[in-house]
């Protein structure tokens, strides 16, 4: 199991986009992958994947009302999924260690995918702490790249330390005022595991409630060369079997 949280410190640079995308393209894979919320105040994950009843909720599960079983959704994509509770009322103090939970509850997944809270404050500790890896998202601006450097440069100070992967810049519209790729990787001291371009399909997949990658094929070969990358698959741009496979409906990716 490799437990991967999806980090940064800016609010809504994409973290909960490129969560969702790559736990997508992993399981894509075949590879069991979780996808987990980990934003407890501002949840986003069941909002870009239609889950708006969930039943039961990882907050259900640390108020001892439920076993984690229940609170394990399955997309139809495949991929399995752990929700928050989308109700104010329903927040909790969350002082329980989260790497144990997932430890004991998720071991049968290849790949835990933590949407992490922005900031650093309680939740997003708790989400740094219990991953062993993790994914910086920043984009090609100097504020966003600075919150990474800062961050980078605490976790490298905590005891108990992720390997850190990366960074992933997203909403990259290719202007000369953007930061380039090299200038990112010199003043983090991290490599830029992939650029994802500003798109508006990120935001129509908002209003169908789908992650891009089900329905759209520049971002689901991004996210698969990124997964592949991630995962050590080798992995080909698409051959022309699958496309005409997927014309025929025969296939889904
Ligand atoms: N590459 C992109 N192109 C265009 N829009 C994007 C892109 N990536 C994300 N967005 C949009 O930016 C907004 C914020 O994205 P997202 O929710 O993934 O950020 P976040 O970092 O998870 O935010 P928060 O810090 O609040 O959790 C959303 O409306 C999303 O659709
Ligand atoms: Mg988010």
């Amino acid at each position: 199991m490799r437990v991967i949280g999806i980090l940064s410190t800016k609010g809504g640079v994409g973290k909960t986009t490129i969560a969702s995308n790559l736990a997508l393209a992993l399981q894509s894979f075949g590879r069991p992958t979780v996808l987990l919320d980990f934003n407890f105040t501002t949840p986003h994950v069941s909002l870009y994947f239609n889950i708006l009843q969930a039943e039961k909720t990882l907050n259900n599960f640390l108020k001892n009302e439920c076993s984690f079983n229940d609170i394990i959704y399955r997309h139809s994509s495949g991929l399995s999924i752990v929700p928050t509770s989308l109700s104010l009322s329903d927040v909790v103090s969350i002082d329980g260690n989260l790497k144990n939970v997932i430890e004991e509850n998720l071991n049968n997944f290849e790949f835990v995918i933590i949407d992490s809270a922005p900031g650093l404050g309680r939740e997003a500790m708790i989400s740094l702490n219990s991953c062993q890896e993790a994914i910086f998202v920043a984009t090609p601006d100097f504020v966003s790249v600075f919150d990474v450097a800062k961050t980078y440069k605490l976790i490298n100070n905590l005891p108990e330390k992720p390997i850190v992967l990366g960074i992933i810049l997203n909403r990259v519209k290719g202007k000369s005022y953007e930061m380039r790729r090299e200038e990112v990787e010199r003043y983090s001291g991290l490599p830029v595991l992939a650029e994802i371009k500003e798109s508006e399909t990120f935001l129509k997949s908002l209003s169908l409630r789908t992650p891009a990658f089900l329905f759209d094929k520049n971002v689901s070969e991004t996210f698969k060369q990124l997964a592949a990358k991630i995962a050590g698959i080798p992995y080909e741009k698409e051959k022309m079997i699958d496309k005409i496979l997927k014309i025929f409906g025969l296939r889904r990716w």
